[in-house]
């Protein structure tokens, strides 16, 4: 099947409004061609400007991209310092393309963490994107749901010392509308890539209900023919949320 028959295979009336992804096996598709790790990096760009511009073409409102974790800060310092360079560069190359798209750029996780030159390109396009109405991508940087959910837990616990909420406040709704990702919607789709069955510390709280969808294909390779793929595959999907199928097709509660 071509990208367009896998497009057009796609029910625009079942999209999910947000697509997240973990872009996995960068440095692995670069092993396997005898080059350095980086040279995965700078090859995965190129498949993120598709995923961008396949889920602008089919309507998906949210896009999120795992790029760093905190954790990635262990690897050898050349390659994090590689991945700086590349973020900014691949800031600045992409602005024009974004702007044209109609995209608009947001960033989670401990931005302050990252280089300034990183930050300040970073501020700069989410700040030229702020207006755009098409997409918002959403990229996580220096990201760990684990301390993001720490974060909140302890400024939710400010509040209630500062007598702003009282524990009977604490519900689900309040806890989302204090995480980092509270202005936009928990994901349906969570696609990673490289054939690695896990979550890596991404968006715990936020996928407790999202369909999974893993794939062997090395972030470097995937195209939007696979996107197109997945969420087609999403929409095979009866999602139940707890019920029984009787019950979700008859919308009865
Ligand atoms: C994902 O590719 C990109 C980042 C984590 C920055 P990897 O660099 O993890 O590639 P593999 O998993 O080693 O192949
Ligand atoms: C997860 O990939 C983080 C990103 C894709 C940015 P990793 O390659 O770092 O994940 P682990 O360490 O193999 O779980
Ligand atoms: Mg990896």
């Amino acid at each position: 099947m071509n990208t367009t028959d896998q497009k057009n295979n796609i029910d625009k009336q079942n999209l999910p409004q947000h697509v997240a992804i973990i872009m996995d096996g960068n440095g692995r598709w670069a092993k396997q061609r005898g080059n350095k790790r980086i040279f995965g990096h700078k090859n995965g760009v190129q498949s993120v400007r598709s995923v961008v511009e396949a889920a602008g073409e089919i309507g998906i409102k949210y896009l999120t991209l795992y790029a760093f974790s905190t954790e990635n800060w262990k690897r050898p310092k050349l390659e994090v310092n590689a991945l700086m360079s590349l973020f900014i560069s691949a800031v600045k190359n992409e602005t024009k393309n974004l702007m044209k798209n109609n995209v608009r750029m947001k960033a989670i996780g401990n931005l302050t963490n990252l280089p300034s030159n990183v930050q300040n390109n970073l501020n700069e396009i989410i700040n030229i994107t702020k207006n755009n109405t098409g997409l918002t991508l959403i990229l996580a940087l220096s990201y760990s749901s684990r301390q993001e959910i720490k974060d909140t837990i302890i400024n939710i616990s400010k509040e209630v010392i500062d007598n702003k909420i009282s524990i009977d406040d604490i519900n689900e709704n309040l806890v989302s509308s204090r995480l980092q990702t509270s202005e936009f919607p928990d994901p349906e789709l969570l696609i990673r890539t490289s054939g690695e069955f896990r979550i890596s510390n991404f968006l715990l709280w936020q996928i407790s209900y999202s369909e999974l969808y893993f794939t062997d294909i090395l972030w470097p390779d995937f195209t939007k023919e696979h996107f197109f793929k997945a969420i087609y595959n999403y929409q095979q999907r009866e999602r139940r949320f707890g019920k029984i199928t009787e019950q979700t097709k008859s919308n009865k509660t």
